[in-house]
């Protein structure tokens, strides 16, 4: 029988990540996988996680079973993280493994409820979106996104697209901190789409990687907000791995919202999404979140950190943009400044991309993604001169 099998061909952020441990360059810099790291390249476990685990292996009696959904006070915790106190009667909830499993359940929710429905991508997006799709056997479209001209928003490709959608149709959008591009909607232009979305009777499917890494923990949730207020059904999909620095412990939430009194169904549906797919979720980020979160101690620390993390990531988004201002002897990247999240598209060429790899040992994604947290006060300069090179 696996003799049938063929080899398949490797996501290209994980491909990054195996092409940059094998180079041995000394001075080689990672500005690849979306993880963050501090100024002296490692990505440590934050304070407050820390903490929690302390209590946790204090006061924890049992490993027994939670329930389908997860800890309901996780569910219930992100739920108020993400929307606040007044949508918690539409909300229904499951733990899932990281945000990516949280896509997953989303994407078979959708196409149980609705297996004629088309979901729409931004063009570009994160990889792994239409892989997954593609690999259950759903229709896809996508939506123009990125003006490769500007490094902004393609808003009238965008809106133009957008308002094809059929009535059902399901459309991702980035909550915040657009991956791949850095580029993002004015709160302006997301009261548009949502006019849009709403006349075209979609069904809005929010990604919700980065709260806390681009304008702030509530700036950051504010389009999924205006969202939720404007949809009678809205699916949203939240990763904890960014923004409580817990990647390898797989904790993210799908939320589905719905009327009051088709919560209970809905719920229903998506535990046993959980019971096919893998029983219960796991549990140990999830319980860590919830004791951070439901702890005033715990949590101030936590935003402290956070907010930490999130300044270091602008001021090294001004520092490249200055950089690249001197190195280039042009504003043509002055984009970067203003671009929001872990990543920025810079818009160089594959040709290029593979230079900078080459020759400089700079690693980023072939379409020009680069992590900025990836980098330090030490290597922006460097990045800057390697990008004038193979720009020039
Ligand atoms: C990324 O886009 O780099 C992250 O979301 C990590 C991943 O799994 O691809």
């Amino acid at each position: 029988m696996l003799e049938s099998l063929t080899p398949i061909a490797q996501d290209k952020i994980l491909q990054l990540i195996a092409l940059y441990r094998e180079d041995p360059r000394l001075d080689k810099i990672d500005l690849g996988v979306g993880v963050y790291k501090d100024a002296s390249g490692l990505t440590p476990v934050m304070h407050a996680v820390k903490a929690a685990e302390r209590q946790l292996w204090q006061v924890e009696t049992t490993k027994t079973y939670t329930t389908l959904a997860g800890d309901p006070a996780f569910g219930a915790a992100m739920v108020d993280l993400i929307l606040g106190a007044e949508f918690a009667n539409r909300a229904a909830a499951i733990a899932t493994p990281g945000g990516t499993g949280a896509i997953r359940q989303a994407l078979e929710l959708i196409r149980m409820a609705n297996p004629a429905a088309k979901v729409w991508l931004s063009n570009p997006t994160w990889p792994n979106h239409p892989s997954i799709i593609k690999y259950l056997g759903m229709d896809m479209a996508e939506y123009r996104y990125f003006d490769a001209a500007t490094r902004g928003v393609d808003f009238a490709g965008l809106m133009e697209d957008l308002a094809q959608v059929a009535a059902g149709d399901a459309v991702l959008l980035h909550g915040c901190c657009h991956n791949p591009t850095g580029a993002n909607l004015s709160m302006d232009q997301w009261a548009q789409v949502v006019d849009l979305l709403s006349q075209r009777g979609a069904v809005p499917f929010v990604d919700l990687a980065y709260q806390g890494f681009g304008d702030g923990l509530d700036a950051d949730a504010a389009a999924t907000r205006l969202i939720a207020a404007n949809f009678p059904e809205v699916l949203i999909a939240a990763s904890c791995s960014k923004n409580f620095g817990i990647y390898r412990e797989r904790t993210g939430v799908l939320i589905a919202l719905t009327q009051p009194e088709r919560r209970d169904v809905v719920q229903g549906n998506l535990n046993f999404l959980n019971r096919q797919n893998y029983s219960f979720p796991p549990d140990h980020g999830a319980r860590l979140v919830t004791m951070i979160l439901n702890d005033p101690t715990l949590r101030a620390d936590w935003m402290g950190e956070l907010e930490d993390v999130r300044q270091n990531m602008l001021t090294l988004r001004q520092s490249l943009a200055d950089a690249l201002r001197a190195a280039t002897n042009s504003d043509r990247f002055d984009f970067v400044a203003t671009h929001r999240g872990m990543f920025s598209r810079l818009g160089l060429t594959e040709a290029q991309v593979l230079r900078l790899r080459a020759e400089y040992g700079i690693y980023m994604v072939g379409d020009s993604r680069m992590n900025i947290a990836g980098l330090n006060a030490q290597t922006v300069p460097i990045l800057a001169r390697a990008i004038a090179q193979v720009v020039g």
